[in-house]
């Protein structure tokens, strides 16, 4: 299948009561629309991405997008409908499954989107994720506000997003309709196509009032929350280059192999920072498809990865580093690598050392190995 999703993300956000538009909503020191695409780029499976902005606010969204990979972004219109058919007249040629998410789920599991796309290779025309409803339903009637009986709930689910749909059906339905619908499938279903339901997640619930923000910023870690990273990184001997290492030079020890300068301390430290912002790895922002960054010295990542996690909103706590290593002896330079780190981090680095007992590749000194542990601070 060749998959695009598009995120709808042009509503107002009526029902938050924010001045701006809801995708541009801060939400756990970044916003709503940038969690919202963080969490579908952690989809494992090969896509294409369409987002579809508030009208005056598409060179916004292109800007905060920006470190997200390739992004379409197109201009909404008045109604949820509307935006979706905006969404739809930017599909490349050749999308055969289109998945129609809203930006408002931002928390939603990857293993939803699974699901939807498993349904549709399957051979199902319409996918919607489902929930069971917990609170017991009933029929009122709102101007005496009498009440009937109680729904049989277990045959009910809640309907979520991305909905799932073989492109040409979905497009074909929405040139055939008029008017508003409340989702994508009963576009489908006015078409006469049958739409299949999979599970959906409690995750997925839609960002509708203030009180729904604050859940999702505190399930993100929050204002004032934590989030922390680990990483490890080994870096094998190389006797032809001098030895750098936690940030210090250290003459006449043996230097490290490695693209850089072979820190592997820094390079476990922006690992561990990348990490724990969600950010990816050091390949990600580092690797073959950044030549700009080609052999650059470890405290280069360093300030570019700070930058990266302050623009979303985090300061970095604090910072501790294990070097596991049978040589060079880092006890005498410990409080001096400390404090250069420290300065280049910007908070606390704490940093200790061990041997392996002479196991393994660290004992039998072929290389050095360091874990680091980051936390950072949601602003
Ligand atoms: N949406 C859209 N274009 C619109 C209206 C809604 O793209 N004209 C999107 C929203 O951005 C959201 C999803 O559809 O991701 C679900 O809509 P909803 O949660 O109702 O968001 P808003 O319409 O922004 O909120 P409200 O109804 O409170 O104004
Ligand atoms: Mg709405």
């Amino acid at each position: 299948m060749t998959t695009v999703v598009v995120i709808v993300a042009a509503g107002s956000g009526t029902r938050l009561g924010s001045t701006q538009p809801k995708a541009f909503v801060a939400l756990a020191g970044a916003t709503l629309l940038e969690q919202s695409v963080r969490g579908v780029r952690g989809w494992s499976r090969p896509f294409s991405l369409v987002v579809v902005a508030p009208p005056g606010w598409e060179t916004p969204a292109r800007q905060l997008l920006a470190d997200y990979g390739d992004v379409t972004v197109v201009t909404g219109g008045e109604t949820r409908t509307d935006s979706v058919r905006a969404g739809l007249g930017a599909l490349p040629a050749g999308t055969t499954a289109v998945l129609i998410h809203d930006a408002a789920r931002a928390l939603t599991p990857v293993a939803v989107f699974d699901r939807v796309l498993d349904a549709l290779t399957s051979g199902a025309q319409g996918v919607v994720p489902q929930i069971a409803v917990v609170d017991t339903l009933i029929s009122v009637d709102r101007s005496s506000m009498a009440t009937g009986d109680a729904v049989d709930r277990s045959a009910l689910g809640a309907v979520q997003t991305p909905q799932g749909f073989h492109a040409a059906s979905l497009i074909a339905a929405y040139e055939a309709i008029d008017g508003d619908f409340t989702d994508d499938a009963a576009v489908l279903r006015a078409a006469g196509h049958d739409v299949v339901a999979v599970d959906g997640d409690a995750m997925s619930f839609k960002i509708t009032y203030p009180a729904d923000l604050q859940r999702a910023a505190s399930v993100l870690g929050g204002t004032g929350g934590h989030r922390v990273g680990t990483a490890v990184d080994v870096h094998q001997f190389d006797p032809g280059v001098p030895l750098t290492l936690a940030g210090l030079a250290w003459p006449g020890e043996d230097g490290l192999a490695g693209h850089s300068d072979g820190d592997v301390v820094i390079h476990a430290i922006v690992d561990a920072l990348l990490q724990a912002a969600g950010m990816g790895d050091l390949g990600t922002h580092f690797g073959a498809n950044r030549p700009e960054f080609e052999g650059a010295n470890s405290r280069v990542f360093l300030a570019h990865a700070l930058t990266l996690i302050r623009d979303a909103g985090y300061v970095v706590g604090s910072v501790g580093v294990q070097i596991i290593a049978q040589k060079p002896k880092i006890g005498p330079r410990r409080l001096e690598a400390e404090t250069v780190l420290t300065e280049l981090v910007g908070c606390p680095v704490a940093l200790s050392a061990t041997t392996s007992d002479g196991l393994g590749f660290t004992g039998r000194g072929e290389g050095v190995a360091a874990l680091a542990t980051a936390v950072l601070v949601v602003v």
